[in-house]
């Protein structure tokens, strides 16, 4: 039998009388159980936060941030041993899933010290009002209470450990609900902070699958805040549950690479490369189309091709660049885009191969706008080119886009990149970069249907606090 793992409850491992079993895409070995909770088990999770927050919050700051730097330490430790676990886990590149535990230590340690610098301020009120001249107001930020922290099957531990940090050094209690697929890899984050002795109730885990518990752990009044990575559609859907209380929602994108005619095109076929094909595709941020004017578009595609074509397909432990997607219903989605692509015209520079869950990498030149490729999210490895012919045709393409994650522009006019970038409709966008989340003290946040709320160590914690102020009239 393989190992059932439990769920880390008010300071302790709990079996749940229901439980899910955890198949590794690649191999279909079982790697385990996690408990499937049921309702009456949340509502214990929950009350047991809301019971520890109060001694949490009544903490120093240092205090608080010697806990998050412990359990940084015991990730950093375990960093191999977890990531062996999460690279079966949700097929990623052994070397990509330990990097993924570094830098979730490394947003825990730089949380910690951005919460010790946290500041409020005075405001004067003979600013506004000269007959308020003995008004101060003093404004501190204050944690909302208990954050349900939800994270996506590609990064499992990075993005509940972004989400869990700013909030525990604010003074908040935390409950993780991490994707069913990669819900081991969640509990072995769970470990840190049990052994990094957090006091019982602050941090706690939930696992069950989203659509059997979802709505229930969201719409709880217990809650106070919702953090949640993953797709569009139940980013919305959440929203709409959500209500009045505050929350964060990171969820799809379709970012594109601009490339214009003086682009570096070695650099920008390297950044396209890596960008669009990282972890077959399974990144938000991942280049998912590229835009290219039309004079330059051969050079790019040969040049883009070339690096293809050496991409390794195979599996996780060898470090493959190409590995099975997340499930078959992931690899079925990716393939009705190709066909589409095939059906409409597009010139498929490196053509279509599938085993399983696996796809090669694919690449299509000519993609046009009535294609599917050229709007919906793969999730998979496959890169569309749409050539253009103007830099304004690039924007409003790029812009018409239901997402706004992020965008690249490739160029060596920077006054121009700078017009372009002003132009684009997205979170972020990156000068002769590719499109990526890092590094993780610049902030991060979704236009459009790519979210709500802005995340990144400083603007988390600044989401998870609210501000509060006392008002008092030093002389009467
Ligand atoms: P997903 O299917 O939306 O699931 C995300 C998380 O939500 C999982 O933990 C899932 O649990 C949970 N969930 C599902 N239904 C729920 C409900 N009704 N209530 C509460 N939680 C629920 O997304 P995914 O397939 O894991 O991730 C891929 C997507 O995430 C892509 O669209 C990608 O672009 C997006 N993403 C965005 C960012 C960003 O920062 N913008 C980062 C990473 C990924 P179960 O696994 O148990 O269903
Ligand atoms: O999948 C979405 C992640 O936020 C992307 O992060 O750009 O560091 O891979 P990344």
């Amino acid at each position: 039998m393989t190992k059932q793992y439990k769920n880390y409850v008010n300071g302790e491992w709990k079996l749940s009388k229901e439980e899910i079993k955890i198949y590794a895409p690649a191999t279909g070995e079982e790697l385990g159980s996690v408990p499937a909770m049921s309702q009456e088990e949340v509502d214990y999770v929950y009350a047991s936060a809301k019971v520890a927050q109060k001694a949490w919050r009544a903490l120093s700051y240092v205090e608080r941030a010697e806990y998050l730097h412990k359990a940084a330490d015991i990730l950093m430790r375990d960093a191999e041993k977890i990531g062996a676990v999460l690279s079966k886990e949700i097929a990623k590149g052994y070397k990509s899933a330990v990097g993924e535990v570094i830098r979730t230590a490394e947003i825990i340690n730089y949380a910690a010290e951005e919460g010790v610098r946290l500041e409020g301020e005075v405001l004067e009120g003979g600013s506004f009002d000269p007959a308020s001249k003995k008004k101060i107001a003093i404004v501190r930020r204050e944690p909302v209470g208990l954050v349900l922290a939800i994270s996506p099957f590609n990064y499992p531990i990075n993005l509940a450990g972004s989400k869990i940090a700013p909030a525990l050094i604010s003074g908040n209690v935390v409950a993780l609900k991490p994707p069913t697929q990669g819900s081991i890899s969640g509990l072995l984050l769970a470990e840190a902070f049990a052994e990094a002795g957090l006091p019982a109730g602050v941090f706690n885990t939930i696992t069950g699958r989203g659509s059997v518990i979802g709505d229930y752990i969201v719409e709880h009044e217990a809650v106070n805040y919702i953090n949640f990575t993953g797709s569009t559609p139940v980013g919305e859907h959440i929203g709409h549950l959500a209500g009045m209380r505050p929350i964060m929602l990171e969820l799809g994108g379709k970012d594109s690479a601009i490339i214009l005619e003086d682009a570096d095109l070695d650099l920008a076929a390297k950044n396209i490369v890596a960008g669009a094909y990282g972890y077959s595709g399974q990144r938000c941020t991942a280049v998912k189309r590229v835009l290219v004017m039309d004079s330059i578009a051969d050079k790019l595609v040969e040049k883009v091709s070339a690096l293809v074509n050496n991409l390794t397909v195979g599996m996780p432990e060898d470090n493959a660049d190409i590995t099975p997607l997340i499930d078959t219903k992931a690899a079925d989605y990716v393939e009705g885009l190709i066909k589409d692509a095939q059906e409409k015209g597009a010139k498929e520079v490196i053509s279509f191969k599938r085993e399983g869950n696996l796809i090669s990498p694919v690449l299509f030149d000519n993609v046009t706008t009535d294609m599917r490729l050229a709007w919906e999210e793969p999730f998979g490895p496959v890169l569309p080119f749409i050539r253009v012919n103007s830099v304004e045709e690039a924007i409003e393409i790029s812009n018409k886009s239901e997402y706004g994650l992020q965008a690249s522009v490739f160029t060596n006019n920077f006054p121009l990149a700078f017009k372009i970038a002003e132009q684009l409709e997205v979170g972020t966008v990156h000068i002769n970069n590719k499109t990526q989340r890092g590094t993780d003290n610049f902030p991060f946040l979704g236009a459009k249907k790519s979210g709500a709320g802005t995340q990144g160590v400083k603007y988390s914690i600044e989401a998870m606090t609210t501000v509060k102020s006392t008002v008092f009239d030093i002389a009467k």
